[in-house]
């Protein structure tokens, strides 16, 4: 049995309570909030014990799971590995890259696991890719909102970009080379809208484009291969593959065309998207890497590349402003 306590119970924490509580190995041990209205109303609703004091609770549990503001995030990751404890983080891993340095040297010195909650990772319009193999050359991507306060406390790249940014790291077997930005501030101090173009090494394109001042939601990935078209959508959890390949699907088609070097077959599918709960799913496969001594699927140097190239994004959209 894991003994999980968790840091945070605001919006996305109360969410993160009621999966915990449908995990089998796991026992909820308690949680701290500083908020002691938010504290109070989380006891009597959810009936799990509210501790007044971090150490207190550190020393209760065998795992955390912060979902506290950015700001508090290496603080208390830092408290909880020092005291070995493994830790769950949500996304960004930090607030700034000297604090994502030295939680990766931390960790690394540690006997810990740490994941971090790129939660789009098992979105089940993405798991639904399985085994499909993906070499992308060309990527799209569109991660629209309505605006919202909440989160606004960080740029619209480190707060929605960064999912895709990090969806990116994870299919572009490749380096980083150049990044092109631009974003404009509109309704918080911080861009709102941003364009974005990363190249990489290998001559991979991802031209992404995130708002958080929308009227509109999309969450949509676009990658175009050698031998495939790949529509990847976040928010309605569906997947279409066009591909070149004869691929096998009792709900797909498949139809011919002419080209400059003779007839091409085309198939169309939609692999069918799993039935999961991706943020209890990301929580279950925590606690398995734990208990059967695995790596994390989202480890903290995914999420440190993560936030390296989001950090380097806000850079050249900085740099842009002052040069225009
Ligand atoms: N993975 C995702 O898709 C996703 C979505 C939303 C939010 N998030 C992340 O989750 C985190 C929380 O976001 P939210 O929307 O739930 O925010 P929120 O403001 O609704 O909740 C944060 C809670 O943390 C509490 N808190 C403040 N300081 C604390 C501390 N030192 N220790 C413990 N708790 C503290 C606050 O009182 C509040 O109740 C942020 O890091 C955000 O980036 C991730």
């Amino acid at each position: 049995m894991l003994k999980v306590a968790v840091f945070g119970v605001g919006h996305l924490g109360k969410f993160h309570l009621n999966n915990w509580k449908e995990i089998p190995e796991v026992k909820l041990v308690g949680f701290y909030d500083p908020d002691l209205q938010t504290a109070a109303a989380v006891e009597e609703k959810y009936q799990i014990k509210s501790f007044k004091d971090i150490d207190g609770l550190l020393d209760q549990c065998d795992a955390v799971d912060i979902i506290a503001p950015t700001n508090f995030h290496y603080e208390l990751c830092e408290k909880a590995v020092r005291k070995g404890k493994h830790v769950f983080v949500e996304k960004p891993l930090a607030n700034n890259m000297e604090e994502a340095r030295e939680l990766m040297k931390l960790v690394k010195e540690s006997n810990i696991k740490l994941q971090v909650g790129h939660v789009e990772r098992f979105n089940p319009a993405f798991l639904a890719l399985g085994s499909i193999p993906l070499h992308p050359m060309f990527i799209e991507v569109h991660r629209l909102a309505e605006f919202n306060p909440r989160g606004t406390e960080v740029s619209v790249i480190l707060d929605l970009m960064i999912h895709d940014i990090d969806i990116i790291l994870h299919i572009v077997k490749s380096e980083v080379r150049n990044i092109y930005a631009s974003g404009v501030a509109v309704m918080t101090d911080t861009p709102d809208i941003a364009n974005v173009r990363i190249e990489f090494n290998n001559g991979c394109v991802a031209n992404l484009t995130s708002s958080r001042i929308s009227m509109k939601k999309m969450r949509k990935m676009r990658i175009f291969q050698k031998d495939a078209y790949i529509g990847v959508d976040f928010l309605t959890k569906k997947t279409e593959i066009i591909s070149l390949n004869n691929l096998q699907d009792p709900n797909g088609f498949s139809f011919e065309i002419e080209t400059r070097n003779g007839k091409k077959s085309i198939s169309v599918i939609n692999p069918e998207a799993p039935e999961v709960n991706a943020i209890k799913m990301e929580l279950e496969k925590f606690t398995e890497s734990i208990l059967e001594n695995k790596p994390t699927l989202v480890s903290e140097v995914d999420g440190y590349r993560a936030m390296d190239v989001a950090h380097q994004i806000l850079q050249k959209i900085r740099y842009n402003s002052i040069n225009s």
